[in-house]
């Protein structure tokens, strides 16, 4: 088993990485024991893993479990109020927990909710997609979408305790799979520790040559790999106004891209088109060797991920969306770019620089 603390703020959050976690790790959980559990998932999640982690966590405290549609759409308000309802109707108090056993969606909603009940409950996130394991799981950013903003309303909250258990991803859909993977290439796009995470960058390229179902091992080394990047830019830059931010690379045009497909394209599918579309100005400019950005998509062709933004999608109506964006103000944004891999930085831009260095 891998396991390390993470310092953030005023909370530790403590992870626990190995094949099969999720199967014996309930007993770590000191703190759930006689206490209450809202276990959240989603439809898709519920019937593939609910009932044996409902069943392991039975064995220490009293489980609610709740299964709620899957999909960014129940990242709302009123299913927070809904969630609320919930807990005061079992009588839950700060003491009790949510585990949040699911991707990105359940874990950002159920840790906004732990947050925000009684001023505060204990968080244990169980994270079941590449995304969440590498990434959302950690790092503390509960959120809602609010008037068709993503992410607009949420807090820092880190989990209390995060089990990462890869062979949890062997039952994701091929496409969420891929679309996953985008976060770990970026992670390994922005990381300085080479030339490991180059090494790593080439082991993918030639393993989705042949298939896009990665060996368990090799998704295991990933997703650690990836939290590891994301702990050590975290605890350098908890409130995100530094190095966290390079997290955020592809994302201006990515969550642009992703509201205007109107659910048409997976949050990574979006994330990569902008990484993408970055990485083709940054050449342009010469700022960025050529074979970095073909590296990168030949790898996105390889996993069948889409490297082109919809022709129903304007750059106009990009530009005018990243506008909204909660990291942009009136008179500009903070742009992620890299100068190759391993070497990101941050560039303060006015809305009409963005353009103009994008060619739109
Ligand atoms: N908090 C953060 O720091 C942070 C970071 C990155 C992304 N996010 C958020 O994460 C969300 C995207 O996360 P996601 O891609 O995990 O989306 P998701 O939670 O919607 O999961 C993707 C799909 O996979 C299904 N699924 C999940 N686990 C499965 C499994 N093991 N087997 C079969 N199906 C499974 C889900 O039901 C869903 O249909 C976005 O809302 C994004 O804003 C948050």
């Amino acid at each position: 088993m891998t396991e390390w603390q993470l310092k953030l703020a005023d909370r530790q959050t403590n992870i626990l990485i190995e094949i099969n976690a999720s199967q014996h790790l309930f007993d770590q959980l000191v703190s759930l024991k006689g206490h209450q559990v809202l276990l959240l998932t989603d439809e898709h999640i519920a019937p593939l893993h609910l009932q044996r982690m409902q069943q392991q966590l039975s064995q220490y405290c009293q489980v609610v479990p709740v299964v709620l549609p899957a999909g960014e759409a129940t990242k709302n308000l009123d299913q927070v109020k809904q969630l609320y309802t919930i807990l005061m109707q079992h009588q839950f108090t700060r003491t009790d927990a949510i585990v949040a056993l699911g991707g990105g969606v359940i874990g950002d909603l159920g840790a906004l909710i732990a947050s925000t009940y009684m001023r505060g409950m204990t968080l244990v996130q169980v994270p079941t997609t590449i995304i969440a394991q590498s990434d959302s799981s950690i790092g503390g950013k509960t959120a809602i979408d609010f008037q068709g903003i993503k992410n607009l309303i949420g807090t820092f909250y880190p989990a209390q305790t995060v089990i990462v258990d890869p062979k949890l991803l062997l039952t994701l859909p091929k496409r969420d799979l891929a679309a996953g993977m985008v976060e770990i290439i970026k992670c390994l796009l922005i990381s300085s520790r080479q030339p490991e995470d180059a090494q790593l960058l080439e082991q993918l390229l030639l393993a989705t040559k042949s298939s896009v179902r990665l060996s368990l091992d090799l998704l295991a080394v990933l997703v650690t790999r990836g939290l590891q990047i994301k702990s050590a830019l975290v605890s350098r830059d908890f409130y995100d106004y530094k190095e966290r931010r390079y997290l955020n690379f592809g994302h201006t045009i990515g969550h642009a891209v992703e509201a205007l497909a109107q659910g048409d394209l997976l949050h990574g599918e979006a994330v990569g088109i902008g990484m993408i579309a970055l990485m083709r100005a940054a050449v342009d400019h010469h700022e960025l060797p050529l074979n970095t950005l073909v590296m990168t998509e030949t790898l996105f062709k390889q996993l069948a991920l889409p490297t082109e933004i919809p022709r129903t999608i304007s750059h106009e109506a990009i530009l005018a969306r990243t506008r909204l964006d909660k990291k942009a103000d009136d008179h500009g944004l903070t742009l992620v770019k890299i100068n190759d891999v391993g070497q990101p930085f941050l560039v303060p831009m006015t809305h009409a620089a963005f353009k103009k260095w994008l060619g739109w």
